[in-house]
């Protein structure tokens, strides 16, 4: 049997990438490591660790030591890389924590994977790595071509990964592949992400705060949609090469806002506060998949609208899921990030 390492398989993504592979029953034997940070929970897999699916591994990417034992361990011969620091209003507070686990954790993973042997090792990157778009030019969109110009210390931090993944297949002929996918959401997304945290602070009766003019675009992708994209091409993806992952459904903030408003019956005027921009706030991030759909077949299979009733319908389903996390470290980062509201 297939034996692969899943990284952040306790994050939002990781989680939900190995929910789908166990319900399907895919023939994989799946070892999860995660470092289990403030964004890390290991509610999101416990089922299926319990159920003995899914061997959980509490570990630290950057700990060479014990990434080669688990190499030894258990055979691996795959990776998915998903564990990151992901949010980009942490990374303005302080970028440190995003060059470890992003830089050198995947440093660590890929000499470990090249001094141990893999078959394939996937890096989950992002098309944040790509910078920012003019929104008065909606036929330019992002391809695997278009030039790496991160604007935050996420971005960068993610970024210089890619370019480390990249080196590794030039130089040492290591079996990799990069995917970039657009925004995400979905069930068990933390809630400092724009929609979760719009979500969760209308059913607690709290305002949500609209950075900017609120005209920032993202393209939209249902976190199931992005799991079986790189499903695809981990396993049908041509080594060294890039795939753009995207919704082709770019929706600015307000109408994101307005949307979820519309869906849990709350009004504008008394639930929306504009609050300072984010530094350096890139405007617009659109995708081009085309080379995904053509190579692999590939394309979302989710509507927006019934996508989003789902995922509202689950923050509210799984109120003690997301209040464990907000009344607990995430306190104070609120606070911290928006003021005492
Ligand atoms: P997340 O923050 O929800 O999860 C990240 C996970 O990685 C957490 O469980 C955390 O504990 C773990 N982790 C962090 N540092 C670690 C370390 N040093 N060792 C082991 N585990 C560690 O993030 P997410 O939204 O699930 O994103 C997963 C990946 O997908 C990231 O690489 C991110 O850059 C990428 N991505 C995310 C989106 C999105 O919209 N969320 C879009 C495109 C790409
Ligand atoms: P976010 O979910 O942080 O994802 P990213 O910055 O990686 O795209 O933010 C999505 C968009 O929502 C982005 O344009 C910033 C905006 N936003 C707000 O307006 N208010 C908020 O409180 C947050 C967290 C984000």
């Amino acid at each position: 049997m297939r034996t692969l390492l899943v990284t952040g398989a306790a994050g939002f993504i990781g989680a939900n990438f190995v929910r789908m592979l166990v319900r399907r029953q895919e023939p994989v034997r799946l070892i999860a490591v995660d470092k289990l940070t403030y964004a890390g929970n290991l509610a999101n897999i416990q089922d299926v660790i319990d159920n003995h699916r899914v061997i959980f591994v509490k570990g630290d990417i950057c700990d060479a030591e014990l990434m080669g034992r688990l190499w030894d361990q258990y055979a691996i011969r795959e990776v998915v890389h998903f564990a990151a620091e992901s949010h980009v209003d942490r990374s303005i507070l302080g970028s440190g924590p995003f060059i470890q686990a992003n830089v050198v954790g995947t440093q660590v993973l890929l000499d470990t994977a090249r001094a141990k042997g893999v078959d394939r090792y996937l890096q989950v990157s992002t098309d944040e790595v790509y910078g920012t778009l003019p929104e008065d030019r909606p036929e330019i969109k992002f391809t695997e071509e278009t030039p790496l110009a991160p604007n935050s210390p996420y971005s960068a931090s993610k970024a210089a990964a890619d370019c480390l993944v990249r080196s590794y297949f030039h130089t040492f002929k290591l079996p990799v592949l990069i995917t970039r996918c657009s925004n995400n959401y979905g069930p068990y997304q933390f809630p400092e992400k724009l929609i979760p945290l719009f979500v969760t602070n209308l059913i607690e009766g709290r305002q949500v705060p609209l950075y900017g003019d609120g005209m920032n675009v993202r393209d939209w992708l249902y976190v199931e949609d992005h799991c079986e994209a790189i499903w695809a091409v981990l396993n049908k993806g041509r080594v060294g090469e890039v795939y753009n992952i995207g919704g082709n459904n770019e929706i600015p903030n307000r109408k994101i806002t307005e949307t979820i408003l519309d869906e849990m019956g709350k009004k504008w005027a008394e639930s929306v506060q504009y609050v300072k921009d984010r530094p350096g706030h890139d405007r617009r991030y659109a995708i081009d998949a085309t080379k995904i759909k053509r190579e692999l077949g590939w394309s979302p299979r989710y509507r927006f609208g019934e996508a989003m009733k789902t995922t509202i319908q689950w923050y509210h389903q799984n109120e003690n899921w997301w209040r464990a996390i907000k009344s607990g470290e995430y306190l104070q980062y609120y606070n911290q990030q928006y003021g005492q509201r």
